[in-house]
């Protein structure tokens, strides 16, 4: 893993959208995640776009995951979110952006055709992550297979809590969501995690230090070989050798 701390949220877009951008140039297929954590790097490629010409023209994009049973037009879907968030303000052609399909009334085939949907576009070229305070990517929770595929997931309490802040009460929040499996994201040939603030601080040491295990989804990582961890200063903070960490460039860039 290359771990890179930089000093703010917005330094940390910013490498991300570095990571990202020769990839947009190349056409690529690219793993979207919704939350507040990638916002400050969407935010940074719109401009990129808008000021500097970046084009998503000839891109594809999956979306992580989607709440199961919420209407796609809900604003919290993640469907709506993410064109909201980013994919509205680009020039990526609408239909190219995929997510799981929230509304199928059989969830479980619908999982199995999001990961052969990802498979037919040729796989993802480079994903973006985010990370829960319990470690959780995507909606993998603790305890989820670390070879888990895209399915229906119970979501955890914590992440009930940690996402009502977008609904008006916990009691709105979905109970349910599709998301890809731990298995379908390490397909993915280039990981980005991304994590900013004092609330990750746990779950980022657990990531990086911990041992590989299904306690901390995202300590899967440690298994791929070119995934990068963009963390802040406050998220670094219980990092316990953040100072011998190389922050060289990952070999790739
Ligand atoms: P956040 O969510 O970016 O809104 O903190 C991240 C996650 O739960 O994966």
């Amino acid at each position: 893993m290359d771990i890179i701390i930089r000093r703010t949220p917005d330094e940390v877009g910013a490498y991300a959208a570095d990571c990202i951008e020769p990839f947009a140039r190349q056409g690529a297929t690219i793993g979207l995640a919704t939350g507040s954590t990638p916002n400050p790097t969407y935010k940074e490629l719109i401009r990129r776009h808008r000021e500097e010409g970046l084009s998503f023209a000839n891109c594809k994009a999956f979306l992580l995951d989607e709440y199961y049973g919420l209407p796609r037009d809900h604003e919290q879907s993640y469907y709506s979110t993410i064109r909201r968030e980013f994919t509205g303000s680009i020039d990526i052609p609408d239909a190219a952006v995929a997510s799981p399909n929230g509304e199928a009334e059989d969830p479980h085939s619908a999982a199995a055709s999001y990961d052969h949907a990802i498979r037919h576009a040729g796989g993802v070229d480079i994903q973006i992550l985010g990370i829960g305070a319990n470690g959780h990517i995507a909606f993998n929770e603790p305890t989820s297979s670390l070879r888990s595929r895209t399915r229906l997931i119970d979501l955890h309490p914590r992440t009930i809590e940690d996402n009502a802040r977008f609904f008006d009460s916990a009691d709105e929040v979905p109970r349910q969501a599709l998301s890809q499996g731990i298995g379908t994201i390490l397909e993915a040939r280039h990981l980005v995690l991304i994590a900013t603030g004092p609330a990750k601080a746990n779950a980022v040491q657990a990531l990086v230090e911990g041992p590989l295990s299904a306690s901390c989804p995202a300590s899967a990582l440690q298994l791929h070989n070119a995934a990068t961890v963009v963390v802040d200063e406050s998220a670094a903070e219980l990092l316990s050798d953040a100072e011998t960490y190389k922050d060289f460039d990952p070999y790739w860039r």
